[in-house]
């Protein structure tokens, strides 16, 4: 396969047209290996991994372990010292590595944006080695920083030293993406920037990868992290060796060992409230009322719901107010005065993370579920959330439990068909070269 013109990306990119599906491409590392030289053992230990087109893999472990050097064999930032790389199928362990690297996004820490350079020029930088067109590559800028969520107009001509973090890292993954590569590579991006900036950062790129589809390694040593970003974690001990390399749900019910165990720490339950939606647990719909109806009307419903309480929702069905039968009375039927304003709700989209500290500041322990325009959808409370949460622990120990059980059997009968083969191939060789 020549590594001219197509090389190893430029197929997804020419499908050409907005609202194309870019899709990413395979990758293979075999038998990845770097020793540093001077030193004793290899950083990085005959890795094998295979990741799908479009999968997001994130590479977890401790510091040193051998991430970043991984990562950087993937676009020969760093030379391996063994092993190969394929990416979509095409071998590129001795591919012209400038060549390799315009095919494939880097984003990290520092944003790595150069200084002297504008946001725009930043963006551009790429494209425009590949030959894009001025006008094409004027318009991809504006194009990225859409879609990384900052306003081209106000952005455009500022330097990265008139940027916050967040919005350095945003560019900096603007840039990584402006060529449509199929790869991307992102070591620690997230690093730098404060928790919350850092949540947003983390849901802008679940919402691209939702769009964009493209493959993406992701390198974090924060476990909540890799839950959050990966279709499936790579659990990496020192030298890179693979502890575990499954999807966040197998990984967390079930660890293949104590190394595994430690750094999926004791929180599973609050790690499970991370994984599950809103959505998938019980709304309960309660009684409600609108600011249009009579208050005759209203005293019956709350009379009626037994609750002694009631939901009193605006004009357009959104919650507006908690009210009590007592809180009408003492403001003498003034709706506008009575009750106390909805000051929290959650979407079907939230995670039982985000309900629960909702229910917790909650007075009640309640918390109002909106559906897309703000409406009101039903409730959640305290208790619906615990025996969720107990019962998903309960289902993922006991998927876990016939998970294992499948695996034993699958390894017995792989046991038994080894058995026959040896003995198969044993008696048609006759004695002579026997080949399995
Ligand atoms: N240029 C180098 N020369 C020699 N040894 C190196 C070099 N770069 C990294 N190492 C060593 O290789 C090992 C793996 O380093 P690497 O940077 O890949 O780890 P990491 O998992 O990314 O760690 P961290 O989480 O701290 O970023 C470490 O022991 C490190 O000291
Ligand atoms: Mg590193």
């Amino acid at each position: 396969m020549s590594e001219t013109s197509a090389g190893v990306t430029e197929a997804p990119q020419e499908r050409g047209g907005a609202g194309r599906e870019a899709t990413g491409a395979t990758i293979r590392l075999e038998s990845l290996t770097k020793r540093y030289p001077g030193s004793a053992d290899p950083a990085v230990d005959s890795v094998n991994m295979e990741i799908n087109a479009g999968e997001l893999v994130v590479l977890v472990g401790p510091s040193g372990c051998g991430k970043s050097t991984t990562l950087k064999m993937i676009n020969r930032l760093i030379e391996p010292t063994g092993g190969r790389i394929r990416i979509g199928g095409e071998d590129v362990t001795h591919m012209d590595p400038v060549k390799l690297r315009r095919k494939i996004g880097y984003a990290i820490q520092s944003s790595g944006l150069f200084p002297h350079m504008t946001v725009a020029q930043n963006i551009g930088l790429v494209p425009k080695m590949v030959g894009w067109s001025k006008v094409r590559v004027a318009e991809r800028i504006e194009e990225m920083l859409d879609l990384v969520g900052l306003d081209a107009g106000e952005f455009h001509g500022r330097y990265p030293r008139q940027l916050s973090g967040g919005q350095q890292q945003r560019v900096g993954v603007a840039r990584a993406l402006a060529a449509d590569p199929p790869v991307l590579l992102m070591d620690e991006p997230f690093g730098a920037v404060d928790p919350i900036t850092r949540d947003h950062l983390q849901d802008e790129l679940i919402r691209l990868q939702h769009e964009l589809h493209k493959t993406i390694v992701f390198v974090t040593h924060d476990f909540d992290e890799a839950i959050k970003l990966g279709d499936r974690i790579a659990v990496l001990r020192e030298q890179s060796h693979i502890a575990q390399f499954d999807t966040p749900e197998a990984i967390l019910t079930n660890p293949a060992d104590d190394f595994v165990s430690g750094f999926v720490g004791a929180g599973a339950a609050l790690k499970r409230l991370n994984l599950t939606r809103v959505r998938d647990v019980e709304i309960t719909d309660y009684p409600t009322v609108t600011v249009d109806d009579p208050l005759q009307e209203i005293f019956n419903k709350i009379r009626a719901s037994g609750t002694n309480e009631i939901l009193l929702l605006d004009r357009r069905g959104r919650p507006y107010k908690w009210l009590r039968r007592g809180d009408l009375m003492r403001a003498r039927g003034s709706l506008a005065r009575a009750g106390t304003l909805v000051n929290d709700t959650v979407t079907r989209d939230a995670t039982l993370r985000d309900a629960l500290e909702a229910v917790l500041t909650d007075n009640a322990g309640r918390v109002v579920v909106t559906g897309r325009r703000g409406e009101y959808t039903g409730v959640v409370d305290m208790e619906t959330l615990m025996n969720s949460v107990q019962e998903m622990l309960e289902a993922d120990r006991l998927d876990a439990m016939e998970h294992q059980h499948e695996l034993e059997e699958a390894r017995s009968e792989q046991t038994r068909h080894e058995q026959e083969g040896r003995e198969g191939a044993a008696g048609a060789a006759g004695g002579g070269e026997a080949k399995a």
